[in-house]
């Protein structure tokens, strides 16, 4: 394996992870909320942070691909599993790994607001703000990062990578292909 630099360390992420668990905590106070996850990135993130907030919850799992070569991806999304439960007048709150250009985010946020939720939020790890083309942004992000190709933690390149338990920064150019397919 080649040598990774740690941009977040596991300490330094589970504190963050309990951070934004309180203020969710305290948002939805009293109220169910529903988490929803996308696959395969925010699967470490949903468990640990579902696990810190102190409210009535349940969760569940949305796939999406983009089509796409393996060098670029068009910006085209793909459903590849939908949501299990009814979200109808439902606190409902999308969890993502990052939030990057936010073709991603913004597909889900519309597919999802049509299933007309009592309300909506985002909740992002990682926020590649400069990276933005799209008009859509995260009610609870964990850390704001720059135009780096981050690995660990659920994040992947070519799906190796996901179980390393820091967040680290793979040592090459940007590599797109690990935008393009399966998250
Ligand atoms: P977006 O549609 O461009 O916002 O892409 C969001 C998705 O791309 C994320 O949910 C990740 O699955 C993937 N992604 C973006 N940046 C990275 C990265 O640095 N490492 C791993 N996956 C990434």
């Amino acid at each position: 394996m080649a040598e990774l630099k740690v941009l977040f360390t596991r300490d330094q992420i589970a504190q963050r992870v309990c951070e934004l668990a309180q203020e969710i905590t305290c948002d939805f106070e009293g109220q169910p909320v529903i988490f929803i996850g996308v696959l395969k990135g925010a699967s470490i993130f949903l468990s640990d942070l579902a696990r810190r907030v102190q409210l009535d919850a349940t969760f569940d799992f949305i796939g999406v691909s983009s089509y796409g070569s393996q060098k670029q991806s068009s910006g085209e999304v793909r459903l590849t599993k939908d949501v299990e439960q009814p979200l109808t007048g439902k606190n409902v709150i999308l969890v993502e790994d990052i939030l990057d250009t936010g073709l991603t985010t913004m597909y889900l946020k519309r597919m999802l607001l049509a299933h007309e939720p009592r309300t909506f939020k985002i909740a992002a790890l990682l926020d590649k703000a400069c990276r933005r083309t799209q008009d859509v942004k995260a009610d609870y992000v964990g850390f704001t990062i720059s135009n780096l190709f981050v690995i660990g933690y659920g994040m992947d390149y070519n799906e190796r990578y996901r179980n390393l338990a820091d967040i680290c920064v793979l040592p090459t150019d940007r590599p797109e292909s690990a935008h393009a397919l399966d998250k």
